[in-house]
């Protein structure tokens, strides 16, 4: 701001002694002082040149130092943006938010991507495909599926409606 102001005021007092330059110079352009006068200009312009040289230097640097800045922003949001995705599995974005909600209670026993087996017993889910999923757990609600600890899914699945089963399979699908 200092450097717009000074360069201004410059501009000023160089317009001034131009107007009065042009007076004199029809007077007494051929003495000393005149001569010296618009060497004293010249300087003050030479300076002036300088000033906004330097200026526009420092403008263009801050503003390649801006772009290199917002660059480098915006690739670490784009790096961090995918790191999400990865890390949500794509379920969450696709399908009904409903999913990866239920799901939040069986992964206390199957691992919140479904890699684990679930009290030692279950078998691993990861990887399943919506109906096999949607068969073991109408199987746990009506007692058709199911091996030594099916006791312990019935309970998980009395309160599940058929599409939240459903949401649950396809969240899971895509584990
Ligand atoms: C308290 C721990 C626990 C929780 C919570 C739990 N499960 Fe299970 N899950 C098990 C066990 C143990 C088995 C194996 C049961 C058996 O013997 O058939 C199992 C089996 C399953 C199976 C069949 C896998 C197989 O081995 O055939 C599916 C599918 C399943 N669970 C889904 C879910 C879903 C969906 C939820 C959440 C609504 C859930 N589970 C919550 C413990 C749990």
């Amino acid at each position: 701001m200092k450097i717009v102001l000074s360069v201004v005021l410059a501009m000023l007092i160089v317009g001034c002694s131009d107007e009065k330059g042009t007076q004199k110079s029809t007077q007494e352009s051929n003495t000393p002082q005149s001569v010296e006068k618009v060497a004293v200009k010249s300087d003050v312009q030479k300076v002036v040149k300088k000033v906004e040289n330097t200026e526009e230097k420092s403008v263009a640097q801050a503003v390649e130092k801006t772009k290199t800045v917002v660059a480098d922003v915006t690739k670490k949001v784009e790096e961090s943006a995918a790191k999400v995705k990865e890390s949500v599995p794509v379920a969450a974005a696709t399908s009904s938010v409903d999913g990866a909600k239920l799901f939040t209670v069986c992964s206390s026993c199957h691992g919140a991507h479904a890699e684990k087996k679930a009290l030692g017993k279950s078998q691993i889910m990861k990887g399943w495909d919506e109906t096999k999923t949607i068969t073991a757990l109408k199987g746990y609600k009506d007692g058709t599926y199911g091996g030594a600890m099916k006791a312990v899914m019935k309970g998980q699945v009395t309160k599940l409606s058929d599409d939240d089963i459903k949401a649950l399979a396809k969240y899971i699908s895509n584990l």
